[in-house]
């Protein structure tokens, strides 16, 4: 609302001078007691006027606007100071009315997002859990604001490693093992392909040839695929479930297996697929070529990223997508968005990268020695949160149910509380901790206004005069840019704008609390205060939503 206000203020300024390019800027100022204030030297410039009659003719201007009291000169500066009555009253007002829905908008465009997207027949890793999060707050952001989104969960269920899977089971596979544990030991026959390559290199050619077959449609080698496919999907859906995630559809590499040709003929009829080495390939200016076809005729992973954007244009007639995949895929979306622009297409596509998730300060990873599996990890985690609430409340009803919502919480507010960009450190202590940046603090700031609420009825809010105290209008100001704070994130595809913007609302909350009496004496201020603290409170549970967390009555 503030941002709301700073606009109209300057478009009136704009608008009363009749000229668009004068360099008008409206701020907040961090220091002193304005609430917004207009700088005026280059204004005295670009106007040509002395200072005396700008300043009485853009006091003059400002003081129109409904919401601005006052207006005084300092120092080169505008000053202004908002109607901190009338502001709290729209404020909470609306977040009364619109409850869960404040803060929504209608920006009504489609954005597909394609997230989490695990490789069948190896375990969901860390770095599927970074994008399932990232992407799934995402959709909720997006959600909210208006966007019609198409959540796509874009499996790896294609590729040469389903050759070198099969090569590796028809060799060493116990069908027995793997009816028990599916992806532990599917896994395992990966990593010993990988082991017996370096002496055996053919085991590669071989790979190639099944994966070949595969493509063609050899029926047992697609039996053994779907069979892959089935049992890594039921492990992934678990996984799901237990984060409460989901997706508008599952379609994954496979289903671009007979849309492929078709991309290769366009490249081809606009010259730009030509022969290397046998290989088709995309020269490209810059980067690498685009490998579109293997020597033996085999596709890519970026032949099918090709099809899949084209299907998605043509399917849901997006306005931009968004891959939420880490870093390591950099050069492949550049290529991806190099090759479309080639042909000819301005798609907006934005590949949302991210950074590696550490444990003890080393890399994270499902191939190798150092495996992980999640689904026991987040299990972990839901355990030593029922400890520590245990610890705190040992009478707590339902406290499976706060468990699971304090301990899943803790792994997605670890993952999403800082600029994706950044590596972050798995670490379930201290995630799990109720002081600091972490889901359980922003859980217990939500659980303790509920407790206060608990023995309160509200009246009609009708006397505003508490909030002219600096705390209580930091409150509502922080309140009244949640929406700003949404399309920030969205704007930067970053979910940690949110986070932030949670903590402080948090961390002012915890202040506040700490320095005033909720329930006092005096009626309308503990109304005012009561009042506020609910609209904090629908702030917050709406935001761990958006986050996909769970907010709880009693922790
Ligand atoms: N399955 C891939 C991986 O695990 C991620 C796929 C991301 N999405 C895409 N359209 N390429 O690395």
């Amino acid at each position: 609302m503030i941002q709301t206000m700073k606009q109209q203020l300057k478009e009136a300024i704009i608008g009363y001078y009749g000229n668009n390019d004068l360099n008008v800027v409206v701020e907040e100022p961090k220091r002193g007691n304005a609430d917004l204030a207009v700088p005026l030297f280059a204004l005295v410039k670009q106007l040509n006027k002395k200072m005396p009659e700008l300043v009485e003719e853009i006091s003059a201007i400002v003081l129109k606007a409904e919401l601005i009291e006052s207006a005084t000169f300092l120092n080169g500066f505008l000053n202004m100071s908002i109607d901190k009555v009338k502001f709290s009253k729209l404020v909470l007002d609306q977040v009364f009315e619109e409850q869960s829905d404040y803060g929504k908008d209608s920006i009504l465009k489609t954005v597909c997002i394609d997230y989490s997207a695990p490789n069948i027949a190896k375990s969901f890793s860390i770095g599927h859990l970074r994008s399932t999060m990232i992407g799934n707050a995402l959709k909720n952001i997006y959600t909210k604001l208006g966007y019609k989104v198409v959540g796509i969960n874009h499996l790896g269920d294609w590729g040469t490693q389903f050759g070198k899977m099969i090569v590796a089971y028809k060799l060493w596979g116990n069908r027995a093992l793997i009816e028990s544990n599916p992806i532990t030991e599917l896994q395992k026959l990966y990593v010993k392909f990988h082991e017996e390559v370096e002496a055996n290199p053919s085991l590669e050619d071989d790979a190639r040839k099944v994966f070949k077959q595969l493509e063609d449609g050899d029926q047992d080698t697609l039996a053994l695929w779907q069979y892959f496919r089935d049992e890594s999907l039921k492990e992934f859906m678990s996984m799901y479930d237990l984060l409460g995630v989901s997706f508008d559809t599952y379609d994954g590499e496979s289903f671009y297996n007979d849309k492929m040709e078709p991309i290769a003929d366009k490249l081809d009829e606009l010259g730009l697929l030509v022969e290397d080495d046998g290989a088709m390939i995309v020269r490209l200016e810059n980067l690498p070529p685009a490998l579109i076809k293997r020597r033996d005729g085999a596709t890519l992973y970026i032949t099918r990223d090709l099809a899949a954007l084209f299907y998605r244009y043509n399917t849901y007639h997006f306005d931009k997508v968004l891959y939420v995949v880490g870093n390591e895929q950099k050069l492949h979306f550049e290529q991806l968005a190099a090759v479309t622009k080639l042909m000819g297409h301005q798609f907006d596509i934005e590949h949302v990268n991210f950074g590696l998730v550490l444990q003890d300060g080393k890399k994270m990873s499902t191939r190798g020695g150092r495996v992980v599996k999640l689904y026991d990890v987040i299990k972990e985690a839901i355990n030593q949160a029922e400890l520590a609430i245990t610890a705190k409340n040992p009478n707590l009803a339902d406290k499976d149910k706060v468990a699971k919502a304090v301990g899943i919480g803790a792994v997605i507010f670890n993952d999403l509380k800082n600029d994706r960009n950044l590596e972050i450190e798995f670490n379930l202590e201290q995630m799990l901790a109720f002081e600091g940046q972490t889901g359980p603090y922003l859980q217990y700031s939500s659980v303790r206004i509920a407790s206060i609420l608990k023995q309160q009825t509200l009246k009609p809010l009708t006397d505003f005069n508490i909030f002219n105290e600096p705390l209580y209008f930091e409150l509502i100001k922080q309140i009244a840019s949640f929406n700003q704070t949404l399309k920030k994130a969205v704007e930067v595809n970053g979910p940690h704008v949110l986070s932030r913007y949670l903590l402080q609302l948090s961390q002012t909350f915890n202040q506040f609390y700490g320095q005033h009496k909720i329930i006092t004496e005096d009626e309308a201020v503990k109304n005012a205060n009561l009042h506020l603290i609910q609209a904090i409170r629908t702030i917050l549970n709406e935001g761990l939503r958006l986050l996909g967390m769970t907010a709880l009555d009693e922790m």
